[in-house]
């Protein structure tokens, strides 16, 4: 899920790179619009307070807000809303409801599955949702849905205070923290989930509420339901004083592997949760590299902790005492990306990387990275290894996922990026068959997976719910009944049960 490829790219190429000409998405947009969802457009249009804007196929708004990171999670829609107040995201939902159009939720635009925050409908961009504001008696933080957390740490950084959130530059607040939120910091607060005071959530009929601890249901549903409860428009979390802190990433010389396999297999053995550490693998171009990203929450890291991965020869190294967001700066996905990058990852979870867990992972990059490129020669394929604490799920309680708190589980993630749209039907089948192998391999290794449920961000799409939220799927599905009995948030896609 992180690469480093910094490529800066104007919003006219985005435009032009994605869909042709500007006349060519005028009129691709426009001949998918059917009369029944424009109409809907107009309605919302006239509803909304001067706070929201309703934007057609041929403004610079219409691209951003339809515009997501990977080019195989975008679509034309037939306009797009971009809501300024909760008030307008309940006038908007009441109108879709009633009219049962097709509608998507938008928050940083960083999913890799396909239709989860985009429609050919009417796409919500809550773009406008994008002020952070600091509670410091209550030490909280109130932060807009829209806002990505490289924005919330550029803000968090003068009051000397953080957050838990996103690694990586551009990922959105509202997807992570919908979908659990593995963060540097989670070793020590557990995911962004275990961190939120409150959500201000629009219901599916438009009443607009904030959940605390008090709603049983909700509660426990909204963590981790991404899309299925309604919209939030804001979250209030928890802070954490925050110190310059230590980190970077390191790509290796070829023909490391098993210095980086070493290397990895000490370190899951230690324990230490200010440290989190992030070991890749991609295959590109007829070669396979790997790499690793360390971070350690504190200036400088204790001896003993990351010395093996130090010493492996590198071709980069950017490793630094740094700020917080600066650190997170240098880890940039395709962001923006070359805008016909797709990308589709599938999560693979284990509780150990052994030896034979680590092969196999290097056996399936091995085994498809030739496969898809003989398919693109753009393509790549990368596996990442994430190894946690023990304790992990210990620092919060009773929420969708993860369905079982007592044991860490290792989220790792197969993925395939790639330009050739023509080609987008191999890749979701290569992925599962990765995932099936080195599940397989680790099983007969001796690993219990029964319990390692797949992670709701790294799930992709396809995934039967109860691989991902277990034994809580029959209450999930009672709480969607009893909250959204018209069931408006079927119109959008993503993630159901
Ligand atoms: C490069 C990269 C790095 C990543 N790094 C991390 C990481 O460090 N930790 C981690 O845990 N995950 C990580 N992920 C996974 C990431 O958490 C998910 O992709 C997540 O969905 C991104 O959130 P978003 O708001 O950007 O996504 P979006 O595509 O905007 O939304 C994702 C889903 O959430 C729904 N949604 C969004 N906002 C709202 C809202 N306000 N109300 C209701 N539903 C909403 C959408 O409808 C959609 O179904 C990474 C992904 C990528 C591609
Ligand atoms: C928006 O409407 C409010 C009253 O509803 C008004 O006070 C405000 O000036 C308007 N803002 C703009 C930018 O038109
Ligand atoms: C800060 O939080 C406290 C406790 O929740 C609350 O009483 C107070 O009004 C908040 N302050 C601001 C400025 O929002
Ligand atoms: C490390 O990253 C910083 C910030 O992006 C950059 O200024 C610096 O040149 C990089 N150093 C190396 C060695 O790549
Ligand atoms: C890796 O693949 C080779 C054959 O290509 C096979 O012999 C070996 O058992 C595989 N190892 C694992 C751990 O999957
Ligand atoms: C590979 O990428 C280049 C430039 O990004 C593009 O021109 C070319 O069409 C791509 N190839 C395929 C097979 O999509
Ligand atoms: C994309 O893939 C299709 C199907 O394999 C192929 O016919 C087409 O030539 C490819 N396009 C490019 C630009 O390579
Ligand atoms: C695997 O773990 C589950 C609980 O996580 C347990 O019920 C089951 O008995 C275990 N299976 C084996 C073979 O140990
Ligand atoms: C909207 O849904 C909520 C949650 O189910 C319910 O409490 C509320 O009464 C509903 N409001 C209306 C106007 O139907």
């Amino acid at each position: 899920m992180l690469s480093t490829t910094p490529l800066l790219c104007a919003l006219s190429l985005v435009r032009v790179a994605l869909f042709g000409t500007p006349a060519t998405l005028d009129d691709r947009a426009t001949l998918g619009a059917t009369p029944q969802v424009k109409a809907t457009c107009h309605r919302i249009a006239a509803a909304v307070s001067n706070a929201s804007e309703v934007f057609y196929p041929h403004s610079a708004q219409y691209i951003s807000d339809i515009t997501h990171t990977y080019a195989s999670s975008s679509e034309l829609s037939t306009c797009s809303v971009e809501p300024g107040s909760a008030g307008d995201v309940s006038k908007i939902l009441r109108i879709l409801g009633s009219t049962r159009t097709p509608f998507a939720v938008k928050g940083g635009g960083h999913t890799t599955n396909p239709g989860f925050s985009s429609t050919r409908g009417v796409q919500i961009s809550l773009a406008r949702f994008d002020k952070v504001t600091v509670n410091s008696t209550a030490r909280t933080v109130e932060l807009g849905a829209g806002l990505t957390w490289d924005q919330v740490y550029a803000a968090l950084d003068p009051f000397g205070i953080n957050v838990v959130g996103g690694r990586v530059r551009g990922v959105g607040v509202s997807g992570l923290t919908l979908g659990g939120g593995i963060s540097f910091k989670s070793n020590k607060y557990g995911l962004s989930i275990d961190n939120v005071v409150s959500y201000e959530l629009v219901l599916p009929n438009g009443t607009i509420t904030s959940v605390t601890s008090e709603d049983t249901d909700l509660w426990f549903g909204l963590r981790v339901g991404l899309n299925n409860f309604g919209i939030v428009t804001k979250f209030v979390v928890k802070s954490h004083p925050q110190t310059k802190v230590w980190g970077g990433i390191m790509f290796y010389s070829p023909n490391q592997l098993d210095a980086v396999k070493d290397a990895l297999v000490k370190y899951q053995q230690k324990q230490d949760v200010n440290a989190a550490l992030l070991v890749f693998l991609n295959y590109a171009s007829g070669q396979m590299t790997s790499g690793s990203i360390l971070f350690y929450d504190a200036p400088v890291p204790p001896k003993g902790l990351f010395e093996d991965f130090l010493a492996i020869p590198t071709t980069l190294k950017n490793v630094s005492t740094w700020s917080f967001p600066d650190l997170i700066s240098i880890f940039n996905p395709l962001s923006p990306p070359p805008s016909s990058a797709r990308n589709y990852a599938c999560g693979v979870p284990v509780t150990q990387y052994s030896p034979a867990v680590f092969d196999a992972f290097v056996n399936q990059t091995l085994l498809w990275g030739p496969r898809v490129v003989s398919l693109d020669k753009n393509a790549s394929v990368a596996a990442f290894f994430e190894p946690f604490d023990s304790s992990i799920f210990s620092h919060g309680s009773g929420s969708a996922y993860p369905p079982d708190r007592s044991q860490a589980i290792f989220q790792s993630v197969l993925g395939v990026t790639w330009t050739n749209a023509s080609i987008d039907g191999h890749i979701a089948p290569a992925l599962r068959q990765g995932k099936d192998a080195v599940q397989a391999v680790a099983v007969a290794d001796g690993q219990n997976l029964s319990h390692a449920a797949v992670y709701v961000n790294y799930a992709m799409f396809g995934t039967p719910p109860e691989e991902i939220y277990g034994q809580n799927v029959p209450r999930l599905r009672r709480i969607r009944a009893a909250i959204d009995p018209k069931d408006v948030m079927g119109l959008t896609g993503g993630l159901k049960f």
